[in-house]
């Protein structure tokens, strides 16, 4: 009885990871992982329960320095009129946890749904999103908003934050075929948006020019996008991954898997999400089961995805 599921969506960013966070424009879909919640009623207290992640804890609020995930939720409860009910929180996550690929975002999005489902709130889907940023600005204070607004719409999108504020909704009729590679390594999001934060305080002439070149890279392969003109798209993620790695947010890793994705017939490769650690995405017209075997063979986690798509 009551127990509605609520989902997030996991995501891919094409290009302008990073970028993004300096008011230029970013291109990002969803894929097919997903997080979902569920929420049933208790006593008293709050219990999340996560069996994936081996997580299940009752949330101390008073704690001195509670983690993320409690401040987040403190916030969104106060904000929904629903702090002292007493709740259990279950999560089944498919993307896996700190790879990258909008899981903070995607959880938040979908305890949100659950919330509303079970409390009948009425939420819509722009509110939705204005308290999943209001989480994401809990987990690493300077979000751009692109991983709420993806998981909460999972829509492939291009996407500029801030005053110019862009959303716009990209028709992709032809499904991308693309690899995913796992580094293994976890990457957080909050530590790299932080390093390039005091890298462009030291140097802001080089930091801005980076981030004017990765904005044109954007427009550069929506067009190819548009063109279904995979080479292009290609070149763009491969020059976007040299300023990435310029802008130290790749590791030994992320090079190595972009490596053998290039090698095994990728027409481009790049980290996808905060770097650092996390994932790498390959574009793979005609290659993707290859690439997925190689990545596999060298011992790393690699899922063939079709992104986009009608
Ligand atoms: O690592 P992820 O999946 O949370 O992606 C972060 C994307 C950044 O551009 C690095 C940060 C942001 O807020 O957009």
């Amino acid at each position: 009885e009551g127990e509605t599921l609520g989902a997030g969506h996991g995501k891919i960013i094409l290009l302008g990871e990073h970028s993004v966070v300096y008011g230029r424009r970013a291109i990002a879909a969803p894929i097919p992982l997903a997080i979902q919640a569920r929420i049933e009623d208790t006593r008293e207290g709050i219990d999340l329960i996560i069996p994936r992640w081996s997580i299940e804890q009752r949330l101390d609020f008073s704690a001195k320095r509670p983690p993320s995930f409690t401040r987040s939720l403190a916030r969104v409860l106060e904000a929904l009129g629903l702090s002292g009910r007493g709740m259990r929180i279950e999560v089944f996550p498919s993307v896996p946890r700190a790879m990258g690929l909008g899981g903070s975002a995607a959880l938040a999005v979908a305890v949100l749904r659950a919330l509303d489902a079970h409390f009948s709130l009425g939420l819509t889907d722009e509110r939705i999103n204005e308290l999943a940023f209001e989480c994401e600005k809990v987990a690493h204070g300077t979000p751009s908003g692109l991983d709420n607004t993806l998981a909460t719409y999972g829509q492939f999108m291009l996407y500029r934050s801030g005053e110019q504020l862009e959303r716009q909704v990209i028709e992709v009729t032809e499904p991308l075929p693309m690899v995913i590679a796992m580094s293994g390594v976890e990457s957080l999001t909050a530590r790299t948006v932080a390093r390039v934060r005091e890298a462009w305080q030291r140097n802001p002439g080089l930091y801005e020019r980076i981030f004017d070149e990765i904005d044109s890279l954007v427009e550069v392969g929506l067009d190819a996008l548009g063109k279904r003109d995979y080479e292009t798209l290609g070149e763009t993620m491969n020059i976007n991954q040299g300023l990435l790695n310029a802008m130290q947010v790749s590791n030994w890793e992320l090079e190595e898997l972009i490596q053998i994705a290039r090698t095994h017939g990728a027409v481009g490769a790049k980290l996808t999400g905060g770097g650092g650690g996390g994932s790498v995405i390959a574009l793979c017209p005609d290659s993707s089961a290859r690439v997925a075997r190689a990545i596999r063979e060298a011992g790393y986690h690699a899922i063939e995805v079709e992104v986009g798509g009608a």
